[in-house]
């Protein structure tokens, strides 16, 4: 593993040990005895786009395990944001720090970026991926439920970069996985063809209730971004029908679980009651966003 760009990166094998490494720096940071793998690391923590969870979990992430983090808004402190080039950001940076965790906004400015930087990078979200989020995700359902062999995930929303992570993570990690997106929000074209060599283990649907038939774990995450605007209304239009309520999850298994990413847009993607109702997975989900950060910092900066 060099860097982690996106979901289609890793092999399954490096997938289930990020999970393993994941669970074993939890229980050290639980029990107090964190080792210090990143002492005398610095990770560049560049932000295109504001940020709660990946911001924050990665700067205590790097601290916990001894090594420093460094946040910089890309749009406003950087140079970047007057205009100096992409290609020169990630030659000065990689030769001041050993990593660089970006959020921005398309996947071949990151990608290119990497080609650059001479170390490994990290995607903190593109509009493309969200391969951190989607390590947290998955480590909160093996948590749960002992496996994610087998077990059916439902994805209801926009097919956008949680979609196409979650559907590729999902498939390389032995899930069944059924994205539900509105016509005109169908995940990305690479990513169906990726899923489509799992024939019946992958289904793209556009009913939230034939969805979450059987489901195991559904999935949801914030499809109005952009509140107030034109397309906002368009959204608000096009998505109608598919909020996450109480009475949808009762289509799926009793004991099904549901996640969000978070921020929460409740009455949008989301009931509050049913947020509420599955709060303590959501917030184990936000929590793991910590531990398998720390666990991707971990492989790729001591060879763990
Ligand atoms: N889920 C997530 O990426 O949260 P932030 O936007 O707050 O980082």
């Amino acid at each position: 593993m060099k860097h982690l760009l996106k979901m289609s990166d890793l092999s399954p094998a490096e997938l289930h040990h990020i999970l393993d490494v994941a669970e074993e720096l939890k229980a050290e940071q639980k029990a107090g005895t964190t080792p210090a793998l990143l002492k005398g690391r610095s990770v560049a923590l560049m932000f295109s786009k504001n940020s709660t969870r990946t911001r924050t979990s990665f700067e205590v992430g790097v601290y916990q395990l001894g090594g420093l983090g460094n946040y910089m808004n890309a749009a406003t402190e950087l140079q970047s944001g007057r205009g100096e080039p992409l290609k020169d950001t990630a030659r000065v940076l990689g030769r001041y720090y050993d990593c660089v965790v970006w959020r921005t906004y398309r996947q071949c400015d990151l990608e290119e970026f990497a080609e650059l930087a001479g170390v490994p990078v990290i995607n903190g979200l593109t509009d493309y991926a969200h391969p951190c989020q989607v390590l947290a995700d998955l480590m909160t359902i093996r948590e749960r439920r002992g496996t994610l062999e087998g077990q059916k995930l439902c994805f209801i929303g926009d097919g956008c970069s949680m979609a196409n992570s979650l559907i590729v993570g999902g498939l390389l990690a032995g899930m069944r996985v059924t994205c539900v997106c509105p016509e005109g929000y169908r995940p990305a074209a690479d990513v169906l063809m990726f899923a489509h060599k799992y024939g019946e283990k992958f289904h793209l649907l556009t009913d939230p209730a034939e969805g979450v038939k059987d489901a195991d774990v559904v999935v949801t995450a914030a499809w109005n971004t952009a509140p107030g605007t034109p397309e906002s209304e368009r959204r608000l239009r096009d998505f109608a029908g598919f909020q996450v309520t109480s009475r949808l999850m009762e289509g799926a298994k009793p004991d099904a679980m549901l996640l969000h990413c978070l921020p929460a847009h409740r009455g949008e993607e989301i009931s509050t009651a049913v947020f509420e109702e599955h709060a303590d997975e959501i917030f184990d989900e936000a929590e793991n966003r910590l531990h398998v950060q720390k666990a991707v910092l971990a492989i790729l900066l001591a060879g763990l």
